[in-house]
């Protein structure tokens, strides 16, 4: 079957390549780049990376609003699904273009796939929320990272096909591991010895834009206890700017962000990292390093649960207590598939196509 992919952020850069690889071994992929993002170190450095095919059709939607972004999103999709015809649209996880690709494909009457359906943070104020609902009830085949995922969905009665498949992040971090911690040099580049110092990501709206809450972030940052190393999203980036607060974070290393493989061999060797990336929260958890997620809740319950993760929103005090905390006790178990989750993607659009 004819099945098209429709990307268009660095997170979705990352589950394609683990999704694309499986799905060609069964089926036709042709992939659309929506171009929501498109700086080479949030885009191109992933399909290099991580040798995802080139895009079949690049929409060049870029920067806006999220109702104008995804609305002309929505477009531009229309006569592309139009000419490709696919069986069925796949779509990943919970940005402006999930939701574009969604309701363009449903309304053109084509299947639609859902990786990474039922997360839910109950935060209706977070622009992801609504996407994720949205695209969850147009979807027709549901894939799931997660046994929570999977009853959020059969709570709030999505009618589509669930299955529960592990989460595909985890296939490319368990992949890239070693061939990270080969190839990179980031930890000599930046001067970095393992285990001193602290990761941090933080890109949520809900974080960056109000520049009272950007304020606490930054009070929070310059408050950490070792060397840090933040890799800028642009959206952040320029907020910080904006606010005149770059300055304040003289003590901190501040990068463009990262390609994947300097970021995950960072990561891997961190004491800890802070963040408000639901990837990223994942990711520590694979890499059994603690991790401290600058927001008051999560998608990723499980990594709470097995006390690998605490949620501190911006807390400067509860951030640090956090840091001071001793490793969890024991094995971590296994909560995202095991790396196995792009086959069962795979297998159960196989399955899907296939029934009657
Ligand atoms: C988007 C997603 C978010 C996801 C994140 C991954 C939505 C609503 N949000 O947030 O869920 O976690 O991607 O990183 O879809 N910009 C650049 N270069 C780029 C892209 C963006 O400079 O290549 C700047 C622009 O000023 C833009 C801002 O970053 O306005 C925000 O970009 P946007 O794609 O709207 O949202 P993200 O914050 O990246
Ligand atoms: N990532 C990266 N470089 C960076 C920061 C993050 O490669 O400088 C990767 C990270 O390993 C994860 C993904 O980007 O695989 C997470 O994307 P992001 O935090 O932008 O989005 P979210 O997961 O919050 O939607």
């Amino acid at each position: 079957m004819r099945v098209v992919t429709i990307i268009g952020n660095r997170p979705q850069f990352v589950k394609a390549a683990a999704v694309s690889r499986r799905l060609r071994e069964a089926h036709e992929e042709l992939i659309v780049h929506t171009g929501q993002h498109y700086d080479d170190e949030l885009s191109r450095v992933f399909f290099d990376e991580l040798g995802i095919p080139a895009p079949d059709r690049e929409l060049g939607i870029g920067s806006g609003s999220n109702t104008d972004q995804t609305a002309r999103q929505l477009a531009a999709l229309e006569p592309v699904l139009a000419e490709i015809e696919p069986g069925l649209a796949l779509v990943y996880g919970d940005t402006n273009s999930t939701l574009a690709g969604a309701i363009a494909a449903a309304q053109a009457g084509i299947a639609v796939g859902h990786v990474e359906a039922g997360m839910r943070s109950f935060d209706r104020a977070m622009p992801e929320e609504l996407n994720r609902v949205l695209t969850d009830h147009a979807a027709d085949l549901l894939l799931c990272s997660t046994l929570t995922a999977m009853e959020n969905l059969e709570r709030e009665g999505a009618v589509g096909e669930k299955y529960l498949v592990g989460d595909v992040m985890a296939d490319v971090s368990l992949a890239f591991r070693e061939i990270a911690e080969q190839r990179s040099q980031v930890l000599d580049e930046l001067g970095l010895s393992p285990g001193e110092y602290l990761v941090v990501t933080a890109h949520r709206a809900g974080n960056v834009d109000d520049p009272a809450r950007l304020r606490q972030l930054v009070e929070l940052l310059e408050a950490l206890p070792a060397p840090v190393v933040f890799p800028v999203h642009p959206r952040t980036r320029a907020r910080l700017d904006d606010a005149g607060l770059t300055g304040r974070l003289a003590g901190v290393e501040l990068t463009a962000p990262l390609g994947y493989l300097d970021f995950l061999k960072l990561a891997r060797h961190a004491r800890a990292l802070l963040t408000d990336s639901g990837g990223v929260q994942k990711e520590a958890y694979l890499l059994g390093v603690p991790c401290v997620t600058l927001r008051d809740r999560t998608e990723w319950v499980e990594t709470v649960d097995a006390g690998w993760n605490v949620l501190v929103d911006l807390d400067r005090e509860a951030a640090l207590a956090a840091l001071a905390r001793p490793l969890p006790d024991g094995e971590r178990p296994e909560l995202y598939g095991g790396g196995h989750a792009a086959e069962r993607v795979r297998d159960a659009i196989s399955a899907y196509t296939d029934s009657p």
